[in-house]
């Protein structure tokens, strides 16, 4: 959308938060809300954004990756800071605004645009729906079917309170107009703030046409005041991203246990059992079955792999792979095709070769195993000798004992064994076995 500067609202005290926290970086689905409204921003196709934001949000506001920040030094209202904003750029003649709070995280694109286009050449669109009970949002006030102010619920009478249209929190101006507007508002309310919604009243009475664009459903124009309401923009965001990998040809079990983020990748004919968490930027191929009681997070899965009440982060596993019940993946581990991972494994910045197997109670950090090597229940790879993290190695088709604590740095040879309880302090040759502690070398096997 070309030749629109959007305006986002976001340094709000967010005193209903109750929070050390600014309000709009609390997170839903793994992102914050203000990420979401900037998210929305670009579907809509726009991209001169201008970002209000309070001094202490300057540096988390770099991590959102959009807009351009312009700190608004007290909160004196959202009139006051939409005037910061319009005061730290050259007035444009002829500029179209759309200015949103940055606390309603549900928008979409489509509404953005709705907006712009309502705008046409008049003073000034907004956004409005109907109310709800226990609705807090402002109240259009009509005469005659036009609209002629907005009054916040604080200030409201009976009647006004009564009425069944409000005030969204999204708005197309004329930029020239909205300069004019802020410059007449007074703070003679029960807040002492400087409302934007005041600016309606003052275009109107200059003549200005105000066009609403009525949203009969309001779900998506939610904003967000206090955690309660996060939880309910969180549920129904959540229920729109299932919904996407639905109906992109994954099964999710059941859609209200199950917590994406955005910005996944999930094959078609995956499974995903309840109570599964998938994020950060997550890559799932097709065929999988994922959970119950899983978490992935960074995490990139092959095709047909099967990973069951598990943790996976940072890591890779291949095709074909079992991980789980229990298992806890992490440090950039690497799981080549047809791995098996089992219960209570715990793997670190680990590599294992195709057809490798830990299966039961074992710790392997900073380790490469090879092809087809067994390691057997109870292994601790030995990997911290109390200053420095040291690597292990294991060969291809090596059979690593029940208990055996291989104490690195050390390297176990191809075809090697180890016998059960051994700790390995010293390198393993190819085809050699060792047992005891420390473990030695065991007589040849008869030929
Ligand atoms: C506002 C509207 C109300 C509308 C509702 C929709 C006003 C006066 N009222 O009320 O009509 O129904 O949104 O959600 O606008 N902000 C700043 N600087 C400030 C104050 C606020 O940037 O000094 C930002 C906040 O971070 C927030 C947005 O403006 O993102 C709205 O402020 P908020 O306090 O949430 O207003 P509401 O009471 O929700
Ligand atoms: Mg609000």
């Amino acid at each position: 959308m070309s030749g629109v500067r959007a305006i986002v609202l976001a340094a709000g005290k967010g005193t209903r938060m109750k929070s050390a926290v600014p309000k709009v970086f609390h997170e839903l689905c793994g992102r914050p809300m203000l990420w979401w409204v900037l998210r929305a921003l670009r579907e809509a196709g726009i991209e001169d954004v201008v970002v209000v934001i309070s001094p202490e949000m300057e540096s988390g506001f770099a991590a959102l990756g959009g807009g351009e920040a312009v700190v608004q030094k007290e909160q004196l209202g959202t009139g006051h800071a939409l005037r910061v904003a319009l005061e730290s750029r050259t007035p444009r003649s002829g500029g179209r605004i759309l200015v949103t709070n940055g606390d309603m995280p549900l928008v979409t694109g489509e509404i953005f645009a709705a907006a712009t286009d309502a705008l046409g050449a008049d003073a000034m669109a907004l956004v409005t729906l109907p109310a709800w009970p226990e609705s807090n949002f402002g109240r259009i006030v009509r005469r005659a079917e036009r609209v002629e102010r907005i009054v916040e619920v604080r200030d409201a009478t009976a009647d006004e309170l009564a009425i069944e249209e409000t005030n969204a929190g999204i708005y197309a101006m004329d930029e020239a107009k909205a300069r004019g507007a802020l410059a007449a508002l007074r703070n003679e309310n029960a807040q002492r703030e400087y409302y934007l919604t005041d600016a309606v009243a003052v275009l109107a009475a200059g003549g200005d046409r105000i066009n609403p664009v009525l949203l009969r459903d309001g779900r998506n124009l939610l904003g967000i005041n206090d955690r309660a309401e996060l939880a309910v923009a969180r549920a129904r965001m959540s229920e729109r991203l299932c919904a996407q990998h639905m109906r992109d040809g994954v099964t999710i079990v059941d859609p209200e246990r199950t917590y994406l983020e955005p910005e996944l990748a999930i094959g078609r004919d995956t499974v995903i059992y309840p109570n599964t968490a998938i994020g950060r930027l997550s890559r799932i191929g097709e065929g999988c079955t994922i959970g119950p009681n899983a978490r992935l997070s960074n995490a990139t899965i092959g095709a047909r792999t099967e990973v069951r009440e598990s943790v996976i982060l940072d890591s890779v596993v291949g095709d074909d792979a079992h991980v789980g019940p229990f298992a806890h993946l992490r440090g950039e581990s690497v799981l080549a095709n047809g791995v098996r991972i089992g219960n209570f494994v715990e793997l670190k910045n680990a590599r294992l070769e195709s057809g490798a197997k830990a299966s039961h109670l074992s710790y392997l950090g900073d380790v490469t195993v090879g092809e087809d090597a067994n390691v057997g229940a109870g292994t601790i790879t030995c990997n911290f000798d109390g200053k420095r993290k040291n690597r292990t190695k294991i060969g291809k088709r090596a059979f690593i004992g029940s208990n055996s604590s291989l104490v690195a740095p050390v390297e176990i040879g191809d075809d090697a064994l180890t016998g059960a309880g051994s700790v390995v302090t010293k390198d393993v040759a190819a085809g050699e076995r060792v047992a005891g502690n420390p473990a030695r070398p065991l007589p040849k096997k008869p030929s």
